[in-house]
């Protein structure tokens, strides 16, 4: 088992990653406030780990709250369901929500506890990769809106993330290689000699090997953990979290959400980033290539769907969240592990990376 920290000063957590976590209570008990623990969880994953997770949490006061499964449910709608069960149960502000599931529970799950009564303790059991190499640390929380993917939420961190590289084995190979995007892009950004050992350890992941899998996720949450101490509420390098996102959010919200899985956006999205890039000669044609081979070996889409036509993608970018003042902000590289936050990208070399998406 490894142990890595989120370092915040007084909001610090660890994150524990390893093979039977479920089986260790003692990692994850001490951070629960109260007696009442709210396990929130949905109708896939329920049957699958509530139970260990109830073994887990023997001597509290446990209920649960079953959503249904699926982004085209990260909804308000859906967030209500979680607090009626709590008021329902009559939970008080001394009690703790535990998201056990992938991104879209853990993201529900956490702005309910940042919002029920201003603010309860939660802790995160991601189950899907990239949960357990994204969406659990850093404390993103939120619900999408119709008109925009993730523009409802808040800040705010949990407890504790206990990462049980077990629960990966009854995950689909498509949700694994949703989560090897999320992967891919911490080598892009951050790591060149990571995205190296990507290309050469990548049949291993997809063929779900502990270790492989345990080496990439402690890498992930490594990078992941420094840059959100270093910025938290992202007025700076954690936007760089966010590469192939711009392109990704409008394919998911132009398909409507649920048909193109995150991490499937994503990685189109990344290869349009590194395409814009190369138009402005900061990334070499032969990266490009690099970087569409290991997608494409992960079992990842690289070509936009055919409705994303350029008209589309500026409709929805122009109300993605790095809009500030009216100009947009992409996400662009510099060099395969070196990715910039750019305002200054050309017009004219955007429109052709948009037209030449599909
Ligand atoms: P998901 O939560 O929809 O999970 C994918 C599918 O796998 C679901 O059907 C789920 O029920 C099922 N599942 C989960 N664990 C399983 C397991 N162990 N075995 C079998 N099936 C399992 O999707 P996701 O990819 O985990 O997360 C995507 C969401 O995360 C998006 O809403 C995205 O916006 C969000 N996200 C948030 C952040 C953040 O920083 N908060 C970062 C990245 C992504
Ligand atoms: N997934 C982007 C972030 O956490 O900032």
């Amino acid at each position: 088992m490894k142990t890595l920290s989120v370092d915040l000063g007084d909001r610090s957590y660890p994150i524990h990653i390893g093979q039977d976590l479920l089986q260790r209570p003692e990692l994850i008990t001490g951070h629960v406030k109260g007696r009442q623990l709210m396990v929130v969880t949905n109708e896939t994953v329920g049957p699958l780990y509530l139970d260990s997770v109830q073994q887990l949490f023997t001597g509290f006061e446990l209920e649960t709250v079953i959503l249904p499964d699926g982004e085209q449910y990260k909804t308000l709608d859906t967030l209500n369901l979680i607090f009626d069960a709590l008021l329902e149960k009559r939970f008080n502000r001394s009690c703790t929500l535990v998201a056990l599931g992938g991104g879209v529970v853990g993201d529900i799950t956490g702005f309910a506890a940042a919002s029920y009564q201003r603010g309860v303790a939660f802790l995160q059991i991601p189950t899907t990769l990239l949960a357990q190499v994204d969406s659990s640390v850093g404390g993103k929380t939120g619900v999408n809106h119709a008109l925009g993917k993730n523009m409802i939420g808040t800040f705010y961190q949990p407890g504790c993330v206990l990462i049980d590289t077990n629960t990966l084995d009854t995950l689909d190979d498509r949700q694994l290689a949703a989560g090897l995007a999320e992967v891919i892009k911490y080598g892009l950004i951050r790591d060149a000699g990571f995205f190296d050992w990507l290309e050469a350890h990548i049949d291993r992941l997809k063929a779900r090997d502990k270790s492989a899998l345990g080496h990439a996720i402690e890498r992930s949450c490594t990078i992941k953990a420094e840059i959100v101490a270093a910025d938290e509420r992202e007025s700076g390098q954690r936007a760089l979290l966010n590469l192939g996102h711009t392109f990704g959010h409008a394919i998911e919200t132009g398909t409507g959400y649920g048909s193109w899985l995150h991490g499937e956006a994503i990685a189109t999205g990344m290869l349009m980033a590194a395409d814009l890039s190369a138009r402005h000669r900061w990334l070499s044609q032969a990266d490009v290539d690099r970087i569409e081979a290991l997608l494409q070996r992960a079992g990842l889409p690289t070509r936009a769907p055919d409705e994303m036509d350029e008209t589309r993608f500026m409709e929805l970018m122009a109300v993605d969240k790095k809009v500030i003042d009216g100009g947009l902000r992409l996400i662009l590289l510099k060099a395969i592990g070196e990715a910039v936050v750019s305002g200054d990208f050309k017009p004219g070399l955007l429109n052709e990376t948009l037209t030449s998406a599909a």
